[in-house]
């Protein structure tokens, strides 16, 4: 006994001290000590449970208020003296509470757990940062929109496997990753509702002994409800799990984007410039202008999908209920967060500072015979089945391609060798305007529409 440090929480029931190499191993503070604010946050209100509920003293409440706000004014002032020996940020916090306020301090932990504590301080970190990454997606999706604004008419060659499909307007390509955003938002403020139910009150795994009042905790948290089961409360991290998978899928979209802001920065495509300060140039090559951003974002994007894969794996093989295990939860989730809000602030701006190549984009979209299709429709239009329609377009477009020319090019007399139902109006059917134009339904690309769609989507965001 009398070789034990004092400051071992446990130190009674063991006869050596923890080795050095394994108190390194085990010790979290080093990165949990993030969670110190919303750890105290989660101590007073359990406090002012146990005060109202006269298991500590109004006096203890007194004391460990004021202990716990000189702790909050050191951690911010950066004047806190973490230390290893007290393995985490609970430990910490509450052998500083206990040097300030004495005995209270000691009492703060009655009825309840680390395991308890540590799955409420995750959900009430979590609960801040969803809130903060759904605003940090709706202003990407404003600066989308914003871009959108001025591209209704500019036409782009729309891709099916890389090869030229069917014309599109560029506000009409962007507002596909505005429904994304959407979709995303929706999942974090879905899975928000999951993150913020309370654990604390199951303590260990099976409850407390004590007159607890969880719904009161809850209540002072901001909680929506506790968790019904205390072995489930304490051991699951499904939300975090949850939270991941939907951070995974916003940087799976910003990755696709980036894919093709990459490709149109390509001399090859050159349909837009990102602004100089989101891209840097070669050591070696003085010409090149590397879109750097962009890539980092597709790059991370596997790394986020990786925490997703590590929290599955952590959680798989785990008996109910608390294991150390969870202690492993904590980096993947704040490299998690780190990287998305990160990736969404610098994507706004980014965004917000493409220039945009309308005469390249539409070069490429009268190469490729984007307005086959149209020709395809006219025909049905006049009469044709669809499949004889289909057929004599190619036919029409095997021509065109011989002759090195775009089927607008064509003369009506050429066109009558493939049907004899083509007329003169034909030639408004052909242009890119035209069959921009005639996808005149909720979804489609015709410039009425896609307004239509830009004026929906800022009411969405207001
Ligand atoms: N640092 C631990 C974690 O992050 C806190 C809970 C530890 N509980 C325990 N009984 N060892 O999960």
């Amino acid at each position: 006994m009398a070789t034990m440090q004092d400051n071992q929480t446990w130190s009674g029931r063991f006869n050596e001290p923890v080795a050095e190499l394994v108190k390194r191993y085990t010790a979290s503070v080093d990165f949990d000590q993030r969670l110190a604010l919303v750890d105290i946050q989660g101590s007073l209100a359990h406090a002012q449970m146990l005060a109202e509920n006269k298991i500590i003293s109004e006096q203890d409440l007194q004391d460990i208020r004021r202990g716990l706000a000189e702790i909050e004014n050191e951690i911010i002032a950066g004047d806190f003296l973490w230390s290893l020996d007290l393995e985490d940020v609970h430990l910490n916090i509450e052998k500083r509470l206990t040097t300030l306020v004495g005995d209270a301090g000691k009492r703060l932990h009655t009825g309840r757990s680390r395991n308890d504590q540590v799955a409420t301080d995750i959900r009430l970190y979590l609960r801040n940062e969803i809130d903060n990454i759904v605003g940090l997606i709706k202003n990407l999706q404003s600066a989308l929109l914003d871009l959108a604004q001025h591209h209704t008419h500019t036409v782009m060659p729309g891709f099916t496997h890389l090869q030229v499909a069917q014309p599109v307007s560029f506000a009409h390509h962007l507002l596909a990753y505005f429904e994304m955003c959407q979709r995303d938002a929706e999942r974090f403020i879905d899975a928000r509702r999951r993150v913020n139910r309370l654990p604390l009150g199951a303590a260990a795994l099976a409850g407390t002994s004590y007159p607890i009042k969880r719904e009161r905790v809850a209540e002072l948290l901001g909680f929506e409800a506790v968790c019904q089961n205390s072995l489930d409360a304490v051991s699951d991290r499904d939300f975090a799990i949850e939270f991941t998978a939907a951070s995974a899928l916003v940087m799976t979209h910003l990755s696709r984007l980036s894919e093709e802001l990459i490709l149109w920065m390509s001399p090859r495509f050159g349909f837009i410039d990102i602004a100089d300060r989101f891209c840097t140039g070669s050591s070696i090559m003085p010409q090149k202008k590397n879109p750097d951003v962009p890539e980092l974002v597709r790059g991370k994007t596997g790394r986020v999908n990786g925490h997703l894969i590590a929290l599955l794996t952590l959680m798989k093989g785990q008996p109910l209920a608390y294991n150390k295990d969870n202690q492993e939860d904590k980096e993947p989730l704040f490299d998690t967060v780190d990287t998305l809000t990160q990736t969404l602030r610098i994507y706004a701006d980014m965004i917000a500072g493409i220039t945009v190549k309308p005469e390249a984009m539409r070069a490429a979209a009268l190469q490729g015979y984007a307005t086959a299709t149209d020709l395809a429709d006219y025909l049905v239009k006049k009469g044709l089945p669809f499949r004889d329609a289909h057929e004599a377009v190619a036919l029409a477009v095997r021509y065109a391609e011989q002759k090195g020319c775009d089927l607008a090019d064509l003369k009506l007399d050429e066109l009558l060798q493939f049907s004899a139902l083509i007329s003169d109006d034909i030639y408004g059917v052909l242009t890119l305007e035209g069959s921009l134009a005639a996808r005149n339904h909720t979804g489609g690309t015709a410039p009425k529409q896609v307004e239509i769609a830009i004026a929906r989507a800022r009411k969405l965001l207001s």
